[in-house]
C-alpha cells in the first residue's frame, strides 16, 4: 500500500539551497522525509524543493533565521498545514566573513552570531514545543573545526559562534533528552561548497586546492560527506548518541 506523501515524517533544514544544506536536503528527501527546504536564497530553495519533490516530498519556505518571526510563522504553518511537529531539525545556515580585532564593529560580530548561533536557538525554540510532546526528533547543528577544534585567523565572530554552538548542542541534549528528543552536532573540516570557495572571506579555489595535501585523507570533503554523517545521526543506528559533536574533517584536526 503506497505511504501518503502527507503521512511523511517532517524535516526542516535551514540554509538548504545550495552547499551542506542542499546535500542534506536531497538526502532527507530520499530518505523518505516531507524535507522543508528554508533559505534566504529563493531561487536555489525552490529549485531543492523541485528536485526533491520529483520522487520525494519537499516544500519551500523563505526563511531567515536571523529574523525571529519569519522563523515563527515557517514553523506554526508547517505544524499547522500537516498537523504533526518536526521530526528531524538541520541547523545550517551559516555564515563566514572575515573580520580582524582591528576595526571590528559590534554590527559586524552581532550579525555573525544573530546568524550562525542565535539562529539556531530561534529555531529550535519554535519547533520544540510541539516535538517534547510528541517525545521524538532528533537535532543536527553545524559548528566546525574553526571554532570547536581550533582558531580561524581573522575569523573571531565565526569561532567563537561555532565553539557556541558546541555549547549550546551540548546543554539543549541535556534539556530535550528527557523528553526522547536527540541534540548532536557535527564540526566539518574543510568541505568543498560555496562558503569555502569565497576567495574574500574564506580560502578560495587554488587555496582549498592545495590544502587537500595536508589533509591525512588527502582530499577536501564534500557536502555529502557531511549529509551521510547527518543521515547516521538522526537515524536509529545513533540513538544512544546525543550531546556529541562529531568532527569530519578526513583526519585534518587529529593530524596536528
Ligand atoms: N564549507 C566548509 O568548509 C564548512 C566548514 C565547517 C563548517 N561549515 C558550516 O556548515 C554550514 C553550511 O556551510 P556551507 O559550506 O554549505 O555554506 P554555503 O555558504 O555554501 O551555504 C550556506 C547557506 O546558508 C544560507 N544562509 C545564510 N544566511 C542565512 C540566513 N540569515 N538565514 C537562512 N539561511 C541563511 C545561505 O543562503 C546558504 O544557502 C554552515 O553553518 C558553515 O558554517 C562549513
Amino acid at each position: 500500500m503506497a505511504i501518503s506523501k502527507r503521512n511523511l515524517p517532517l524535516a526542516i533544514v535551514t540554509g538548504a539551497g545550495i552547499g551542506i544544506g542542499e546535500a542534506t536536503a536531497l538526502t532527507l528527501g530520499k530518505l523518505g522525509y516531507r524535507v522543508i527546504v528554508t533559505d534566504i536564497l529563493d531561487k536555489e530553495g525552490k529549485a531543492v524543493a523541485r528536485k526533491i519533490n520529483r520522487s520525494g516530498a519537499a516544500d519551500f519556505y523563505h526563511m531567515d533565521v536571523s529574523d525571529t518571526d519569519n522563523v515563527n510563522s515557517v514553523v506554526a504553518e508547517v505544524e499547522k498545514k500537516y498537523r504533526k511537529p518536526f521530526e528531524v531539525i538541520i541547523n545550517n545556515a551559516g555564515i563566514a566573513k572575515t573580520m580582524p580585532l582591528k576595526g571590528m564593529k559590534d554590527k559586524d560580530w552581532d550579525w555573525i552570531h544573530e546568524v550562525d548561533l542565535k539562529g539556531m536557538m530561534r529555531l529550535c525554540r519554535a519547533a520544540a514545543p510541539k516535538m517534547r510532546k510528541a517525545k521524538k526528533g532528533s537535532i543536527v547543528c553545524l559548528s566546525s573545526i574553526a571554532g570547536y577544534t581550533v582558531g580561524w585567523d581573522k575569523h573571531i565572530p565565526y569561532s567563537a559562534a561555532k565553539a557556541g554552538i558546541a555549547g549550546f548542542t551540548k546543554a539543549l541534549a541535556v534539556e530535550l533528552a528527557a523528553d526522547k528528543i536527540r541534540v548532536n552536532g557535527i564540526a566539518p573540516g574543510l568541505i568543498w561548497t560555496a562558503q569555502a570557495l569565497d576567495p574574500v572571506h574564506s580560502m578560495g579555489p587554488k587555496m582549498l586546492k592545495a590544502a587537500a595535501s595536508g589533509v591525512p585523507l588527502k582530499r577536501i570533503g564534500t557536502a555529502q560527506d557531511i549529509a551521510d554523517t547527518i543521515s547516521f545521526l538522526i537515524s536509529d543506528k545513533a540513538s544512544y548518541i546525543t550531546g556529541q559533536i562529531i568532527t569530519v574533517d578526513g583526519g585534518l584536526t587529529g593530524a596536528l
